[in-house]
């Protein structure tokens, strides 16, 4: 089947390069001679109806803006068979052939939900700053997140360095600890708090007194939200550590700002293999990256994957950062 018409939302917690990839998905399917309608608001505004019409000048200058133009919502309707209907009926009433959900894990429930129990055909695009997705290797906005984390780190190094502290800095993932594992290798901390790896607090302060044996003035420790607060961790720790403990928590900063080049890249690639897919006939696909090369998979199949922690990542920060 050609399809004529599809339509696009954005759901769940926004990411950075979700504005790139709505473009992508925009100038493709013109390419392509679809007509696109962009769904605000999630899968709250699919069931209110919210519908606009996204021409070529309507995607302009957003390929390097946070955010989503599409805006986006939290939708627990979507989870019910009422909310599910409400969905199906919009989009049947505006004759939308096809859809592309641009999120993450709950975002993706919601897309096959649509898929299996009705037989829209859906492809879901992963945007997410969490990389919580086992499918494929890199969520959309997880590089710029975790680059935004980057920046905030080193600023804290100055400071600590200067008054011989420990800073203790929470970044977010949900129950992955993704962000502080790239974030701490990235940036030097010496020390991650994850929820993959349970943490014995005799051992971080080992690690803090070796290290500052060896000559260092500051330690950097970063927590996964999905672990503690970086304020309780704090509080913790400078119970049983001589050294200064300070706490920040780096929080929705981590998922503003502009697109990295490697998530306008993923935007880019994502949002035209999506298109590529509809336009061929096939839904009830989500697209992603495995070993540098652009992948899709069975929506049903990427969902019940569970996600793998990188050990591997983790014991080189343990070497490397001391
Ligand atoms: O899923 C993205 C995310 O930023 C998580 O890392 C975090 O746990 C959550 O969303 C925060 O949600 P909210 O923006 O609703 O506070």
């Amino acid at each position: 089947m050609t399809m004529k018409r599809i339509g696009l939302l954005t759901s769940g917690g926004d990411a950075p390069g979700m504005n790139a990839a709505i473009r992508a998905v925009v100038r493709t399917a013109i390419y392509y001679g679809m007509e696109v309608y962009g769904i605000e608001r999630g899968y709250a505004g699919l069931m209110d109806d919210e519908f606009v019409r996204l021409e070529m000048r309507s995607v302009s200058d957003i390929v390097h803006r946070g955010g989503t133009k599409l805006r986006t919502a939290r939708c627990m309707e979507m989870f019910t068979k009422e909310g599910q209907q409400r969905a199906v009926d919009a989009l049947e009433r505006h004759g939308i052939d096809g859809l592309v959900v641009i999120g993450g894990d709950g975002s993706f429930r919601g897309a096959k939900a649509l898929t299996e129990g009705y037989g829209i055909p859906t492809i879901g695009i992963p945007g997410t700053i969490d990389n919580d997705l086992e499918y494929t290797d890199y969520t959309l906005g997880f590089d710029t997140a975790v680059n935004t984390c980057i920046e905030v780190i080193n600023k804290l190094r100055d400071t600590m360095n200067s008054h011989e502290r420990i800073s203790v800095v929470e970044v977010m993932g949900r129950h992955c600890g993704d962000i502080a594992l790239y974030a701490g290798i990235t940036s030097g901390a010496e020390i991650i708090i994850v929820p993959e790896i349970p943490y014995d607090m005799d051992d971080v302060v080992m690690r803090i007194n070796r290290s500052r044996e060896n000559g260092k003035h500051s330690n950097i420790i970063v927590v996964a939200e999905g672990v503690m607060s970086a304020e309780q961790f704090a509080k913790q720790l400078q119970e049983v550590t001589t050294y200064s403990v300070r706490s920040t928590n780096i929080g929705h900063i981590q998922r503003g700002g502009s697109p990295s080049m490697a998530d306008r890249m993923l935007a880019a690639q994502f949002g035209n293999k999506a298109v590529r897919l509809l336009k061929d006939g096939i839904g009830n696909r989500v697209v992603g990256i495995h070993k540098n090369e652009i992948i899709d998979m069975d929506i049903i199949e990427a969902v019940s994957m569970k996600k793998k922690f990188n050990y591997e990542l983790y014991e080189t920060l343990q070497m490397i950062s001391m």
